[in-house]
């Protein structure tokens, strides 16, 4: 393609993605410094308390080299695209795009970071979102291309920072806040996740991973704190099976949890529309 009509097909995808980005209300960045903290769990399970409340909710899973999402939600399906539209996957109404519908179980994908942002671009320029109240940007660990394209092109208003309570989880996840306070995302809030884990056998609560670390950072940055999750092994299970926790066991504490979160983050955006 000569440089040119390369210019053209950018602006196009551009104007192709402002559309899409002018019918979804709420856009949110679920991401963290650590890997394996928990930011595909609060994706997916976020979207769920919002889906349950009414919400119209779309999943992007901007983790282009290990996409979980899909498996998380159970969905195996491959995407189809009509009309040069992808019609994004759906599970329990909840609207889903991922690489994974794209590539067999087992294949890397190895791509360097300009080709894993031509991917999000695709993913917010040409999916058929239509009109969603909350859309959330499933991240990758770190703070790479991937984030940099969610927030130039998806322009999230919310970054959500996970972190699990021990240092060096804190550490990652001040480099994650610094960034979204950089990418000048307009509100911050923070998660901690895993914090403490009830024993089965004598209900004590044992804090594995220590606690308050994600609390004290939000206080040191200035930044919301949202909430504590704690470790219970069913979330593990049915996330692996495909299954939401809130949906299995709507009484149990990660469920009251993830429900008080999300009831925050409405409120945020409630207040925000009096403000203005
Ligand atoms: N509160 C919890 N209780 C029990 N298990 C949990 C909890 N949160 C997450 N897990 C489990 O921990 C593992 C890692 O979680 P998850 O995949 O959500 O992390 P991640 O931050 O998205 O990882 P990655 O950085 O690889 O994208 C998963 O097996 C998940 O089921
Ligand atoms: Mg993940």
């Amino acid at each position: 393609m000569i440089e040119q009509e390369k210019q053209i097909a950018l602006k196009e995808e551009e104007k192709r993605i402002e559309g899409n980005i002018s019918k979804i209300n709420h856009r949110i960045a679920v991401f963290s410094g650590k890997g394996g903290v928990g930011k595909t769990t609060v994706s997916v399970n976020l979207a769920f308390c919002f889906q349950m409340e009414g919400f119209s909710t779309g999943i992007l899973d901007a983790d282009i080299t290990g996409p979980n999402v899909a498996k998380v939600l159970g969905i195996n399906d491959e995407l189809i695209i009509l009309n040069k539209s992808i019609i994004p996957f759906q599970k329990d109404n909840i609207k889903m795009i991922s690489i994974a519908g794209l590539i067999k179980p087992g294949q890397p994908v190895i791509w360097r970071g300009p080709m894993r942002s031509k991917v999000i671009n695709q993913f917010l320029a040409d999916v058929d979102w239509g009109e969603l109240d909350y859309l959330i940007a499933d991240l990758p660990p770190g703070t790479g291309d991937e984030i940099l394209t969610i927030a130039q092109k998806m322009k999230p208003d919310y970054a959500l920072i996970v972190t699990t309570p021990q240092e060096v989880s804190v550490i990652d996840a001040e480099r994650a806040i610094t960034m979204a306070k950089k990418l000048e995302i307009p509100f911050i809030g923070v998660i901690e996740n895993m914090s403490g884990f009830i024993c089965p056998f004598c209900k004590n609560k044992i804090d594995l991973f220590a606690s308050g670390g994600g609390k004290k950072l939000a206080e040191d940055y200035d930044v919301q704190f949202l909430g504590s999750i704690p470790i219970d092994i069913n979330a593990r299970i049915f996330s692996d099976k495909g299954k939401s926790i809130i949906l299995e066991k709507p009484d149990c504490e990660v469920t009251k949890s993830f429900k008080s979160i999300a009831d925050l983050i409405e409120e945020h955006y409630s207040e925000s529309i009096i403000e203005n």
